[in-house]
């Protein structure tokens, strides 16, 4: 049965570069569309930048340009990118559109009328000098639980906490480095929790996979809270209609871009809106995303659609994280590999095949790594499935002009009748988005292709005139081996398969070629091209060089959150002089005692003797020492840090220590070196 699908891949940010996290979402999205396609079904792929919000608002202020300067040449760049990666969108739009912000109005309205509409009034942190309030990830401070410094508004990446900005001791504002105020103002809120009873249903209907239903579980047992979905200016985004100055929150207007998206489409093809979007709509409609914003589209946007009276998504699909080398991507290890630097030293479709490989339809984290890649797509695509026809094709071309036989062996006929009745299988683990099983079965039969190859041994046939017709089935029926592979490999290799279709001489290859009414018996074929040249690991190497190269100091904020997560090394700052630096009093300390606070799980209390006094000081490194390894060690103090109240006493000036987030390690001075002396 003929079925019409609208799919979507997430919305990427419009303040960062498309990295290769963000191609294993599409390029899976890609490959099912394709897949879909084969098999004469009628499919929308969409996509779009999401481009509201404060970081994008500061992002284009840093680089002295207009938000919207900003966007349209973020979208160039990610289209690009995508184009790079053959991504088969049929529109790649924006949400800052008046199509996007019609439907946001209209939902809106919708659920304003339906009464899901609350407004209050909430206090938060402002900006006193940029007259603005501020988001978590725009404040930072001291942790209130183990007073780890520099800790963002939300939560603390030393000791997991999580809190309210307001909680954070001495916060600062990362915009203006102003002392942030609290400040009230009216919020608009969105009523989830009247939509309990239908969550709780609609994610319980095959919409989610199992294992992300059970994490809504424990979303469920804390209670559905109501959503803010307004913002005060400024703020780049829509503004809501009848309330002045009061802005959409990004994550309200960015799915309903997929709509506004599609709305563009829909004007621009002729297609029926509606058709899509009403409560009864028979059109499929599927999300693919990440792991990360479950939450919003599987309470959240079900939620706003079903009450503004819409249609709910068909399924979502949810794939893990990419890791590289088994880490987290990281710029300091030149693993944070942006799409643009990959298409500058490799070919987009090893990625393509590399990723497919390793996807399936779970929630478990992706790893590239590059020594594997290398070696599996040279021995699967080069080793394995081009060979099939460059050690057959030639003899065609040379000896018989061209022209394939007009039967196979029996004994090929076997191979290949196997090949076709295979097409079956490999189709439902493409439909089911199980695409490294589906690859491993293709890859079985590459291999049962090459023994034929291997024993039939075309190039000795060649050697003996009277072999002719010999030569020719056994070379036909290899190619024949080789059409059925590439068209199985298609949706993952869509260029390599255009190659083939063009040296093969044959139409586009659909799913239904897969039998012997589209076999190439009798056929002329082309003479063979080359098709794809083996991955050479200084290719490798220099990508992960030119990632490193790029490593630049990210502006406060132009990085989306995903991005931010990635470890850094921090920037140098600013210079100072050296009266700025004389002014810190930095002294050569004996740690005399040191002991746990019970109450602190990061802290030790230590005592250090600076020569003339002893000082108190709690230090957040237990993670890193124990007391007894400490005692008797010398270290530096600032010894004129004004001191702080802690909960368990005064602090009394700060050790110095080395740390980045994955280790802290306490400085010492050389043997020799007495308490009480002055660092200069
Ligand atoms: N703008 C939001 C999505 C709005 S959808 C209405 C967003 N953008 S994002 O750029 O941060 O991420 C876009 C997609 O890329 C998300 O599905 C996210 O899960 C995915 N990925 C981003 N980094 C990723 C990895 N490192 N690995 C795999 N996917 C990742 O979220
Ligand atoms: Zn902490």
């Amino acid at each position: 049965m003929a079925r019409t699908l609208l799919v979507t891949s997430a919305l990427p940010y419009a303040n960062g570069s498309i990295h290769l996290g963000h191609m294993v979402e599409h390029i899976q999205t890609d490959i099912w569309v394709r897949y879909q396609r084969m098999q004469g079904h009628t499919v929308y792929l969409i996509c779009a930048d999401d481009t509201h919000g404060t970081p994008v608002m500061l992002a284009a202020e840093a680089q002295g340009i207009t938000p919207e300067a900003m966007i349209e040449r973020a979208r160039a760049e990610h289209m690009q990118d995508f184009i790079g990666f053959h991504i088969a969108h049929d529109l790649y739009y924006s949400t800052h559109t008046p199509e996007t912000r019609h439907w946001a109005c209209e939902i809106y309205n919708r659920l304003k009328a339906a009464g899901y509409i609350t407004i209050r009034p909430i206090e938060q942190l402002y900006d006193p000098v940029k007259s603005m309030f501020l988001p978590d990830r725009f404040i930072k401070g001291e942790c209130p639980r183990c007073h780890a410094k520099d800790q963002y508004g939300d939560n603390c990446e030393a000791c997991g906490a999580s809190y309210e900005p307001t909680d954070l001791i001495n916060p600062i504002s990362v915009v203006s480095g102003a002392v942030p105020v609290r400040k009230t103002s009216e919020h608009h809120f969105f009523s989830l929790g009247k939509c309990e009873t239908f969550l709780k249903k609609w994610t319980r209907s095959g919409t989610i996979p199992t294992e992300a239903a059970n994490k809504l579980d424990e979303w469920f047992k804390t209670g559905l809270s109501d959503w803010d979905i307004s913002r005060d200016k400024p703020y780049f985004g829509f503004e809501i209609p009848g309330a002045p100055d009061k802005f959409f929150y990004v994550w309200l207007d960015a799915p309903i871009g997929y709509m506004g998206t599609f709305q563009k489409l829909a004007d621009e093809r002729g297609l029926s809106f509606d058709d899509f979007w009403k409560k009864d709509s028979s059109a499929e409609l599927y999300h693919f995303i990440g792991k990360d914003i479950l939450y919003f589209h599987s309470l959240f946007w079900p939620a706003t659609l079903e009450c503004a009276g819409f249609r709910t998504p068909t399924q979502l699909f949810v794939h893990g994280f990419l890791t590289v080398n088994g880490q987290k991507m990281s710029k300091s290890r030149g693993s944070f590999i942006t799409a643009g630097n990959y298409l500058k030293y490799l070919d987009p479709e090893y990625l393509r095949y590399y990723y497919a490989a390793k996807l399936n339809a779970g929630m478990d984290d992706i790893d590239l790594n590059l020594d594997d890649f290398t070696a599996r797509v040279n021995s699967d695509l080069v080793g394995k499935y081009v060979n099939i026809a460059s050690r057959t094709a030639g003899f065609i071309s040379k000896r018989f002009d061209g022209q394939l036989a007009k039967a196979h062996s029996s004994e090929a006929q076997e191979l290949v009748e196997r090949f076709y009745t295979s097409a079956e299988a490999i189709g439902v683990l493409y439909e089911a988005r199980e695409f490294g099983r589906a690859l491993r079965e293709i890859m079985v039969l590459a291999d049962a292709a090459n023994q034929f190859v291997d024993g039939a041994k075309p190039w000795d046939i060649a050697k003996d005139a009277t072999q002719d017709a010999k030569l020719q089935s056994v070379c036909t029926s290899c190619l024949e081996l080789f059409r059925l592979l590439s068209l199985f490999l298609k949706p993952v290799l869509p260029v390599l398969a255009v190659k083939v279709e063009s040296f093969l001489d044959i139409a586009p290859l659909t799913w239904q070629d897969a039998t012997e009414g589209a076999s190439l018996l009798g056929h002329r074929i082309k003479p063979y091209q080359h098709l794809i040249t083996r991955v050479d690991p200084k290719q490798v190497e220099s990508l992960v060089q030119a990632s490193l190269e790029s490593l630049t100091p990210e502006a406060p904020g132009s990085a989306a959150p995903v991005v931010a997560a990635a470890s850094t090394i921090a920037p140098v700052s600013d210079t100072i002089g050296i009266d700025d630096f004389s002014r810190i009093d930095l002294r050569v300390a004996r740690i005399v005692a040191a002991e746990e606070v019970p109450e602190a799980d990061k802290l030790l209390k230590l005592t250090l003797d600076i020569g003339l006094e002893q000082r108190t000081v709690f230090a957040g490194i237990k993670s890193a020492y124990t007391p007894e390894e400490l005692v008797g060690r010398l270290t530096v103090m600032v010894a004129n840090l004004s001191p702080r109240k802690m909960r368990f006493g005064e602090s009394q000036g700060m050790v110095l220590a080395a740390g980045d987030g994955t280790g802290i390690y306490i400085l010492s001075p050389d043997s020799g070196a007495s308490p009480g002396q002055r660092i200069k």
